[in-house]
């Protein structure tokens, strides 16, 4: 193992090879690679057996199911559909009379440090007063509720008393627009909103429910008959009569019983939004049944989640992981886990390492996009380097979103990790439910910037664009060949997009095409994601489709004529937006050029939310087009990349707009 530094590193990448420690191993429920080609090969036997198998194992059962795999109308496959359970259930009653019972569940921390407590017995009573509340105020089994709510336990509280009813949460996160809710609402057709008066970020005080307001003012929002409002703060929010309720009015008088309600194994749990390629964000449909097999059992293979943990996810609720793996799968796998409220650089940049010991936090899973601003944090002040805190609890550390690069992994291994954590490196996405490409930690060696092999049961390959397989080493389509429990079950409202999205007709149908490019290395057959292959740009582990930042740049109809957005590589955040605009009045130069940038800026952030801002803006006379009038997309990403132009310009309309748009800034 070598451990020199950055430039002879990116050199010696591919040969470095991290075993799994032999003491981790020794405790690790998969502790060995035959353990992990066993499973694998279970599945290969009797894929159906090996997946009820694991339903019965990982799942309560109000009703235990008869069929496994239903695959007679694809791809809209089912899965233990006759089969009844409750996702609540399976994370809260479970555990009572269980020694998890009075162990505390969650250790919530707020922005301004403060620390709460809550054990699985009280969790359970908090999610069963609130179940019963919304089911006072009407909302019962098959109603769509929107949450907007900042990182709290209350935002926990409020997904699992949906789940506890039966009824469809759609989160929303607190990033995002009054645009975006409103059409989130709309979509959706949500009859309820829940919200918090405001969110605590960095020391500041944010509004959440004025954003509902504005939202339900955008229009078509006359399916939402309730706005629940949490009081984060004691700071009073506009509250329509009527409408608006606080948490502590609906909660007044409730018991803490509330009997799950038993629903059938693909009802749908939730609906979460995500961007493609084309088109307004999708409401990925995600059940009940497969999606809670596969949070608990990833949180046993990946994470091997242990009685003694303490487990640590940062994502928000808002995102797939903070479904997954802050509130489903910790609680269905009945660990301890820390929930943050803020950001990782308030009140410095040391937060996260001083929450670790703080906590005896064992397990730490984030995105690359984080470990690398904590790095350069750290290089610029020593005082908020790993090493100032001890972080000898933690003895597993994992990684999501985005690729990790080899650099920040050998940062991560050392000064966080202290090279004696493996690095679980998760490839999945909001579509797949839990992870599907990882390191068995216990068992898999280990190599910096791959998400190594499968979990068992998982039947991913690369193929090319007609879906025949490709050999180790060449670059292809990501794709997972046999249909899996935990998998998207629809584009909510819209069965087409989610068939042509998905499972196009030119691999056949059946086969789920990720929508990511990827390599599987000559030596192991590990794979290394090598990015989207489609129009969706990760900016900072947030995915993010640049049609819907082209169409709102445009529909800012008082300046702009025409705007393409791409992307470019950037140290920090992965991928950093590039918009290319022509506005209507010509193209501004200077100050004038500053000032129309920062004003479309704000407008995105109003039309979608801060996290879709464009981090370049180049002015244009016009953009680079063929003769038939398509925008030739690849030169401008080469332009954005500050790249010269190498490739076939002959069919272009216009050559001479290159040359402008590589100088504009
Ligand atoms: C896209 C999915 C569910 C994870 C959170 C993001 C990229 C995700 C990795 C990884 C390389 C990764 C892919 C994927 N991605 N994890 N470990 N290595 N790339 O979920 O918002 O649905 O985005 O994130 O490009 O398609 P998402």
């Amino acid at each position: 193992m070598t451990t020199a530094s950055s430039p002879i590193e990116s050199v010696l990448v591919e040969n470095r090879v991290f075993p799994a420690p032999a003491e981790f191993a020794a405790k690790a429920r998969i502790s060995g690679m035959e353990q992990y080609q066993a499973l694998c090969a279970e599945a290969e036997r009797d894929y159906e057996g090996f997946w009820a198998r694991l339903a019965r194992e990982n799942v309560v059962w109000s009703k235990p199911f008869t069929e496994v795999l239903d695959s007679s109308n694809p791809p809209f496959f089912r899965w233990f559909a006759d089969g009844e359970l409750n996702a609540s259930a399976n994370c809260l009653d479970k555990h009572m009379g269980t020694a998890v019972e009075h162990k505390t569940a969650i250790i919530f921390e707020a922005d301004g440090g403060e620390v709460t407590k809550v054990s699985y017995r009280e969790l359970l009573d908090r999610v069963s007063q609130f179940a019963n509340a919304l089911k006072a105020q009407g909302v019962q089994k098959g109603d769509r509720v929107l949450i907007y709510m900042p990182m709290t336990i209350e935002g926990v509280v409020a997904m699992q008393a949906c789940a506890r009813l039966g009824a469809t949460h759609s989160v929303v996160f607190g990033g995002f627009s009054a645009k975006a809710v409103q059409e989130r609402i709309v979509d959706v057709g949500a009859v309820a909103v829940i919200t918090s008066n405001y969110q605590m970020r960095g020391g500041k005080e944010l509004p959440l429910k004025a954003i509902v307001d504005d939202a339900l003012a955008l229009g078509g929002c006359e399916g939402v008959r309730h706005v629940f409002v949490y009081e984060r703060t004691a700071t009073a929010c506009a509250m329509v009569q009527g409408r608006d309720k606080t948490f502590g009015e609906i909660l007044a008088g409730q018991s803490t019983d509330c009997a799950p309600v038993a629903v059938g194994a693909e009802h749908p749990l939730f609906i979460l939004y995500t961007s493609g390629s084309t088109g307004k964000p999708k409401g990925v449909q995600h059940c009940t049944g497969g999606y809670v097999l596969w949070a608990k059992q990833t949180m046993e293979w990946t994470f091997d989640v242990r009685p003694e943990d303490v487990f640590w996810c940062t994502a928000d609720i808002g995102w797939i992981t903070g479904h997954t793996y802050v509130a489903y799968g910790p609680l269905a796998a009945g660990a301890t886990q820390i929930v943050f409220e803020g950001v990782p650089t308030f009140p410095h940049a040391g937060r996260f390492w001083q929450m670790i010991e703080r906590h005896g936090c064992s397990i730490f899973y984030t995105a690359p996009t984080a470990i690398r601003s904590l790095i350069k944090a750290a290089d610029s002040d020593q005082a908020v380097h790993p090493s100032n805190w001890n972080l000898s609890s933690l003895r597993l550390l994992g990684s999501v979103g985005e690729p990790i690069n080899p650099e920040a992994w050998m940062w991560y291994y050392k000064n966080v990790g202290g090279e004696r954590c493996p690095i679980v490196d998760t490839f999945w996405q909001t579509e797949n439910g839990g992870h599907v490409i990882s390191p068995m930690p216990g068992a898999t060696p280990l190599v910096p910037g791959s998400c190594t092999l499968p979990l068992p049961g998982i039947k991913a390959a690369i193929v090319d664009e007609t879906g025949h397989e490709l050999p180790d080493g060449a670059g292809g389509l990501l794709v997972i060949s046999k249909p899996w429990p935990s998998m998207i079950r629809n584009i909510w409202g819209d069965p087409e997009r989610f068939k042509k999205s998905y499972f196009p007709a030119e691999l056949g149908g059946q086969i789920y095409l990720a929508g990511d490019g990827a390599v599987r290395s000559e030596d192991r057959g590990y794979f290394r994601i090598t990015g989207r292959i489609d129009d969706v740009l990760n900016v900072s582990g947030h995915r993010m489709g640049t049609m819907e930042i082209e169409s709102a740049l445009v529909a800012k109809t008082d300046l702009v004529a025409e705007a393409a957005v791409v992307g470019r590589p950037d140290d920090l955040t992965g991928e950093a937006i590039c918009a290319f605009v022509v506005l209507k009045r010509g193209r501004p130069s200077g100050e004038e050029a500053r000032q129309i940038a920062k004003e479309l800026r704000d407008w995105v952030a109003k039309e979608i939310g801060p996290i879709a801002k464009p981090k370049d803006i180049r002015f244009g006379d016009n953009l680079p087009k063929t003769r038939s009038g398509k925008i030739m997309r690849r030169l401008l990403r080469s332009i954005a990349k500050g790249e010269a132009i190498t490739q076939d310009t002959s069919t272009l309309e216009n050559p001479a707009i290159l040359d402008q748009l590589a100088q504009a800034n």
